[in-house]
C-alpha cells in the first residue's frame, strides 16, 4: 500500500485528501496514516495539512547538483555534469555538445525526456520523477573497430553502478538490457561519431536510462509485466542522485579501462549475461530463426548454434530468450 500511496502523491500536483486516498485504495484512514508514517521513516518528506491532506515534497527525490556533486568528490568528471528538468533526448543533446567541442566526461542528466530514444529506432519512455536518463561523452582515440565491445562495457559498468547504489547486481540480456527477476530495469544506447577520412572515432555518446522509482502501475499496461524499477526490486525508495553518482563513477572508470582491459571486461560481461546457454529466437528483417546461445565473442557478438555443431556470429537483430521469462 505504501507504494500505491506514493504513486498517488507523485501524480498529484498538490495536496490529496486522506479521504480521497482511502476511497481510491479502499482502506481506512488509520491504514493510510500508518503507511504515510512508514514512508516518512524511509526518508520521504510528506507534508500534511488540516483539511487539505497529504503532499509529497518534490525535493526529496529531485535530481539536483546540490545533492549529486558531494557524491562525486574526487571524480574527474564532476565539473562537467549538468542536470536539466526536460530535454528531447540526452543522447541527441550530448551529440550536439560533442559537435561544439565539449570535452570527454561531459554528462547530461534529465529528469524527463520528451523524445527518449532506444535501439532499433524505438522510443524510450522517460517519465518525470522516476528514472535517471543520462548520456556521457567519451573521446577515445581509436578506430571504430576497437570499440565494438563498447555497449557491453557500458552494460558491465551499469551493473557495477546498480550494485554499488542499491545492493543487488542486475543481469544482462544480450546486448544492452539490464534485467532482474524477469523485468527490464534499464536500456543502453551507444552512438559513435567517426571521421571517415582518417577512420578514427571523434566521439562516443553512451546513453543509459534506468527505471528507479516506478511502481508497477506507473508503467504503461503494455509493458507492465515486463518492466521493473530498482525500488520495486529492493522494496525501498531509491535516491536517484545516488544512482546517478554511481553511474557517473562507473562510466569514468570504464572510460579509463575499456581499451586496455577489454578481455577482463568481456569476461565479466559473459558472467553477467543471462542469454548465454539459453534457447533463443532471432528476428532479422522478416526472418525468424531459433537456436542455442553458446557464448559472446571478444567484440560482443552473440555466438549461436542454429544447427547443432555449427556456431554462427550474431551481431545485430532482435533476440528473445525462449521459455523462462515473460518478455525476455
Ligand atoms: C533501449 O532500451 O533500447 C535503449 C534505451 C536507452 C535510453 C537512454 S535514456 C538516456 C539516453 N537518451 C536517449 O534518448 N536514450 C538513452
Amino acid at each position: 500500500m505504501k507504494e500505491q500511496i506514493l504513486s498517488i502523491l507523485r501524480q498529484a500536483s498538490g495536496y490529496v485528501s486522506g479521504e480521497a486516498i482511502c476511497k481510491t485504495l479502499g482502506v481506512s484512514r488509520a491504514s493510510v496514516w500508518k503507511a504515510v508514517e512508514k514512508l516518512r521513516q524511509e526518508g520521504y518528506v510528506i507534508e500534511s495539512a488540516t483539511n487539505r491532506g497529504y503532499r509529497l515534497a518534490h525535493a526529496t527525490s529531485r535530481l539536483c547538483l546540490q545533492e549529486l556533486l558531494p557524491l562525486l568528490e574526487d571524480c574527474p568528471w564532476k565539473d562537467t555534469v549538468q542536470i536539466v528538468e526536460q530535454v528531447d533526448s540526452t543522447n541527441t543533446r550530448v551529440k550536439a555538445l560533442a559537435a561544439q567541442g565539449a570535452p570527454a566526461g561531459t554528462v547530461l542528466i534529465a529528469d524527463t525526456q520528451t523524445g527518449g530514444r532506444g535501439r532499433l529506432g524505438r522510443n524510450f519512455s522517460s517519465p518525470s520523477g522516476m528514472g535517471v536518463y543520462l548520456s556521457a561523452l567519451l573521446r577515445p582515440s581509436c578506430a571504430p573497430q576497437a570499440l565494438m565491445h563498447l555497449t557491453c562495457a557500458v552494460a558491465v559498468a551499469m551493473c557495477d553502478a546498480v550494485e554499488k547504489a542499491v545492493g543487488f547486481r542486475p543481469e544482462i540480456k544480450w546486448t544492452n538490457d539490464l534485467v532482474y527477476r524477469r523485468r527490464k530495469l534499464a536500456g543502453i544506447l551507444t552512438e559513435l561519431g567517426v571521421e571517415a577520412e582518417i577512420g578514427q572515432v571523434t566521439y562516443a555518446v553512451v546513453g543509459i536510462g534506468i527505471n528507479c522509482c516506478q511502481s508497477p502501475e506507473d508503467f504503461p499496461p503494455e509493458i507492465r509485466n515486463k518492466a521493473g524499477s530498482l525500488s520495486m526490486m529492493i522494496e525501498r525508495p531509491v535516491n536517484r542522485n545516488q544512482v546517478a553518482a554511481a553511474m557517473i563513477r562507473a562510466l569514468e572508470r570504464m572510460e579509463r579501462t575499456m581499451l586496455t582491459e577489454k578481455a577482463a571486461i568481456m569476461e565479466q560481461y559473459r558472467s553477467d549475461c543471462i542469454t548465454i546457454g539459453r534457447q533463443i529466437s532471432l528476428v532479422r528483417g522478416e526472418v525468424l530463426r531459433h537456436g542455442q546461445a553458446v557464448g559472446v565473442d571478444a567484440d560482443g557478438a552473440l555466438l549461436v548454434e542454429f544447427t547443432p555443431g555449427q556456431v554462427e556470429t550474431v551481431g545485430s537483430g532482435e533476440v528473445s530468450i525462449q521459455g523462462m521469462y515473460g518478455y525476455l
